[in-house]
């Protein structure tokens, strides 16, 4: 069967870059073999979502005093709220297939390899059968890395050692949670498991948590949690994994902390080993495929993007790039603008972060200045009982004076952080960004705040 465009990989990326091509009248197919809407659907940004959003509401029911009501016997129902998980994620998934219906985009249901190239198109073989394909976008996402730590392979065949996809289908809310990695999958189900009472232990092998995030905001939300009660253990290499603990070290001295699980979250792995792209010649840097602005490969009319490329593993990176992908295949002139990414930690507070931080502006040896508040500058934030510790802070171009970064540490941090983008996107000085008229009461509001300190 002869296609315009085959995606290999129905995640975000795939279905945006399949449904994209569809509506532009491409003759389309996409070949997933598990289920559509990949990882993030199914395995990550929003079945840890709605898990957060169970925990958010039962911590207001558990703090309900400071809101003027009481609860009595409050009982947290973990195993209801996998099942709410799984019924949101079918719900999901079903809209991304009725979708790729609507954009008559073929879904195949298999492992798709590629082959080569055959009278100048594209070869896929799926179930058997052979497709061809004018144009191809790889999208096949990523996996959890898996480090070499003795025990590891052996805890996990166990159950004891887990990871995203397995963590999201516990039933049992484990005593004890070790969570190796203090990056953003293991700051968010730390923040889920100690919410609902297990006792967690963070091993970061870094001196801070939330890897590249601005170090003032991640110290304040290691405070916080530190407060709630989870246990950061930093600088510290993991040297075993037994089955009832993690051996690390720090110092020079050996510990062990007990666990019941233990979620392995030290980073993904893009999926593109055993699809064929030894086939194609596809250039490489160790498992992620090269990809320049506009998300080519250096074979003509193959694309990668999402997690395979490995430049921004996030969705809407994906999305944006899946966009780009099939613009250019459309002929239109279209890049993926990558310095004005925003990025979400969704913990209680969250943090919304685009553009450079204190240390990466100093790293590049950018003349800046630094603008930031407390969130109690913010009338509605204070009006809900928000944690007076959180600041948003600005990062100022001196000489231009244009903001080139923005952190906050804040209730609805992920729905207002959109607002900085076209302004760091555009370039727009901070004189014209103070006329902005922002709707009061709200968090949001805090922008404006810092805005003019400036
Ligand atoms: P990550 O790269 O965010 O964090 C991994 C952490 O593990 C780092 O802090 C690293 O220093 C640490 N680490 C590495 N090896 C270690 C070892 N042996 N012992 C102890 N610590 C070690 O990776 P993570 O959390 O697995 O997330 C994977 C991807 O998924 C990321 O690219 C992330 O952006 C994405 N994601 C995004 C979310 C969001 O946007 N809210 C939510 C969840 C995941």
């Amino acid at each position: 069967m002869g296609y315009d465009l085959i995606v290999l990989g129905g995640g975000p990326g795939g279905y945006l870059a399949a449904e994209r091509a569809g509506h532009a009248g491409l003759k389309c197919a996409v070949i997933e073999k598990k289920a559509l809407g990949g990882t993030c659907l199914n395995e990550g940004c929003i079945p840890t979502k709605s898990f957060l959003y169970c925990a958010k509401a039962y911590e207001y029911a558990l703090h309900s005093k400071d809101y003027g009501f009481s609860c009595d016997n409050i009982k947290f129902d973990h195993k209801s709220v996998v099942a709410r998980k799984n019924k949101i994620v079918k719900t999901l998934v079903s809209g991304v297939g009725a979708t790729m219906k609507a954009n008559k985009v073929d879904v195949i249901k298999a492992t798709g390899v590629i082959k080569g190239k055959k009278d100048n198109e594209f070869l896929i073989e799926a179930d058997g059968k052979e497709y061809t394909s004018k144009y191809l976008i790889i999208a096949t996402g990523s996996e959890c890395a898996m480090p070499p730590i003795p025990g590891v392979k052996e805890a996990f065949a166990k159950g004891v050692v887990v990871t995203n996809r397995e963590i999201l289908d516990m039933e049992d809310v484990p005593k004890e949670l070790v969570v190796i990695g203090g990056g953003v999958i293991g700051l968010e189900m730390a923040a889920y498991f100690n919410s609902i009472g297990s006792h967690v232990t963070v091993v970061e092998m870094l001196d801070h948590i939330a890897g590249p995030t601005d170090r003032e905001i991640s110290k304040i939300l290691q405070d916080i949690y530190t407060k709630k009660g989870i246990d950061f253990k930093l600088g510290c290499k993991v040297t075993q994994v037994d089955l009832d603990g993690v051996n690390y070290e720090a110092d020079g001295k050996s510990f062990k902390v007990k666990a019941e699980k233990v979620l392995m979250s030290v980073g993904r792995t893009p999926n593109t080993a055993n699809i064929g792209l030894e086939t194609l010649n596809i250039e490489m840097d160790r498992r992620a495929i090269k990809t320049d602005e506009k998300c080519r490969t250096n074979i003509p009319n193959c694309f990668a993007i999402g997690d395979t490329n490995a430049k921004i593993m996030l969705a809407h990176t994906a999305y944006r790039e899946a966009e780009v992908a099939v613009n250019t295949i459309l002929g239109k002139n279209d890049v993926v603008r990558y310095n004005s990414i925003p990025s979400v930690i969704y913990t209680n507070p969250e943090i919304g972060a685009i553009g450079e931080t204190e240390e990466s502006a100093k790293a590049k040896g950018i003349d800046f200045k630094v603008a930031k508040l407390p969130l109690i500058y913010a009338g509605r934030f204070v009006a809900e009982g928000g944690d007076q510790t959180c600041i948003c802070k600005l990062i100022v171009d001196k000489k231009k004076n244009t903001i080139i970064g923005c952190h906050v540490i804040s209730a609805y941090a992920s729905e207002f952080i959109i607002s900085m983008v076209p302004i760091i996107e555009n370039e727009m000085r901070v004189d014209r960004i103070k006329e902005y008229v922002f709707p009061h009461p709200t968090v949001s509001e805090i922008l404006r705040e810092v805005i003019w300190t400036i």
